[in-house]
């Protein structure tokens, strides 16, 4: 009997043509005989007929089923793979445009739904899903996320093609800790190999935590360049806004003049990627917008608004210190400034995007440009602070004049360790400057998610490596 199931099988999906759920749902081959491949989300079986739902993640969206009540299967349960053939047809409801008629559907896998930790028509949180990272691309919230994310990366990648910057593959594996701040992980190999102590690259790596240095080498040839890739940070922070691993866009420009050529591109970048991704995910963005975070799409659309404004880090200080707020910090000029401060500052300048500029220069690591200002010493440097979330962008000019940088490296002991990096200043130095943007920010910024952990693939931070 099984042996004639297939050849069956066989034959009939010989003569039927293969179409993903959203190409059906586009009203490809309508009238003709096609093959669904796909994972149940729904299953109603009745006296006639069944009716199923079948999602294959090509959109939010999934193609309705109808079958005679002969193809009723105790093994059709929610969750289970399936392959359906049949023909596709006008639907007689006016919310689904068409469904398939079919004539076979065979269980590929089956999905006993007693165990299945999620159940049909319930809507599941964030943060009970978060605790199934290998099962939650199954749920509509996640596999919806999951579509922004990479039509975002695609916004990314082609905003900087038709902006004129190369893409540069930077390491993963670094001898450099660009940003000083101590919070590497580092790496050595391990294995039967490397039983014995060794030192493997004869100094010692690290994870990167951020291209930009060596955006900067090739910034020294190819005047704009840009990176995107995984960066890690060993923080050790439990933040909705932190990660041991995250994605970072980095670009780094020469012949700068000053720090609005940066910002020009920061909020190119950001507005050109959310116009994208506003249009071409409107039903993936709509779920958040509208189950997630209800009036969110209000907020996106006003940031989009007007140009973003721009205020000094003294302004900002002035700022905090004239509210009435009760801060946990301190709101000195110096200090550096801290969730509630970034918050209250966004709120200020009208809930949207908001530049700081010109950071105390102790803040800022050793590459970026001094203003010489006195008394109040500041870099060339400047955040993109976001609704929601904060700090979504960092950026500076960097220093490119020699005998500041070496005095400012000798100062910190780095002087040898950056010697090449000094040679970049030595062999037909540029004003030049970047930024780098945290990625999952910014898709918590556009969708209105709290938490980091749910807007990434697979979470890492401290105590958490899953999968
Ligand atoms: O401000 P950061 O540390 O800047 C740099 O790394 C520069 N070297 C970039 C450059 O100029 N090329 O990090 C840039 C952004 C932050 O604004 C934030 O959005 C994100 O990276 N970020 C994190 N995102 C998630 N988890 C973390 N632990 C993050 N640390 C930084």
């Amino acid at each position: 009997y099984r042996s004639i199931c297939q050849s069956l099988r066989h034959y009939c999906n010989q003569s039927s043509t293969k179409l993903r759920v959203s190409e059906a749902l586009a009203g490809a081959e309508l009238g003709k005989n096609v093959r669904v491949q796909g994972w149940v989300r729904s299953v109603r079986p009745q006296k006639k007929n069944i009716f199923l739902h079948v999602n294959d993640g090509s959109s939010l969206q999934s193609l309705q089923v109808v079958g005679g009540a002969e193809l009723s299967d105790p093994l059709l349960t929610f969750g289970s793979a399936v392959e359906v053939t049949g023909t596709l047809r006008k639907s007689p409801h006016p919310q689904q445009p068409v469904e398939l008629g079919a004539d076979q559907i065979h269980v590929v896998g089956e999905c006993n739904s007693v165990d299945f930790p999620f159940k049909i028509k319930e809507r599941h949180s964030l943060e009970y899903i978060r605790q199934l990272p290998h099962l939650r691309c199954r749920t509509n919230v996640f596999s919806s996320l999951l579509r922004v994310r990479s039509e975002a990366t695609t916004a990314v990648h082609s905003y900087f093609k038709s902006n004129g910057f190369l893409q540069i593959h930077t390491p993963t594996i670094t001898s450099n800790d660009c940003e000083g701040a101590g919070e590497l992980f580092q790496v050595e190999p391990s294995g039967p190999d490397f039983e014995e102590e060794v030192n493997f690259f004869s100094v010692p790596a690290f994870l990167t935590v951020s291209g930009q240095l060596h955006l900067e080498v090739m910034s020294g040839s190819f005047s704009r360049v840009y990176t995107f890739g995984p960066t890690f940070r060993a923080e050790n922070s439990q933040s909705r806004r932190h990660l041991a691993e995250f994605f970072m866009v980095e670009a780094e420009i020469s012949f700068t003049q000053s720090l609005e050529d940066l910002t020009k591109v920061m909020e190119g970048m950001f507005r050109s990627t959310t116009e994208h991704v506003l249009a071409h995910c409107a039903d993936d963005v709509g779920l958040f917008h509208k189950h997630v975070t209800p009036g969110h799409r209000d907020r996106v659309d006003a940031m989009l608004k007007q140009s973003f404004p721009v205020i000094t880090y003294s302004e900002a200080i002035d700022i905090l210190n004239r509210s009435s707020e009760n801060f946990t910090f301190p709101t000195d000029w110096g200090c550096d400034l801290k969730t509630e401060h970034e918050k209250y500052l966004v709120k200020h300048c009208g809930d949207v995007p908001v530049f700081i500029t010109d950071y105390p220069y102790d803040l800022k690591p050793f590459y970026a440009r001094d203003n010489q200002d006195q008394p109040k010493h500041t870099a060339a440097a400047v955040d993109l602070l976001v609704p929601g979330v904060g700090e979504l962008c960092g950026g500076s000019l960097r220093e490119e004049r020699l005998s500041l940088l070496k005095a400012r490296l000798e100062d910190v002991g780095l002087e040898e360790i950056y010697s090449w990096y000094l040679d970049l200043r030595r062999f037909g130095s540029v004003p030049h400057g970047g930024f780098g943007m945290g990625f999952e920010r910014y898709l918590q910024c556009i969708l209105g998610v709290n938490n980091i952990k749910d807007v990434i693939p697979f979470p890492r931070f401290s105590h958490s490596c899953l999968l």
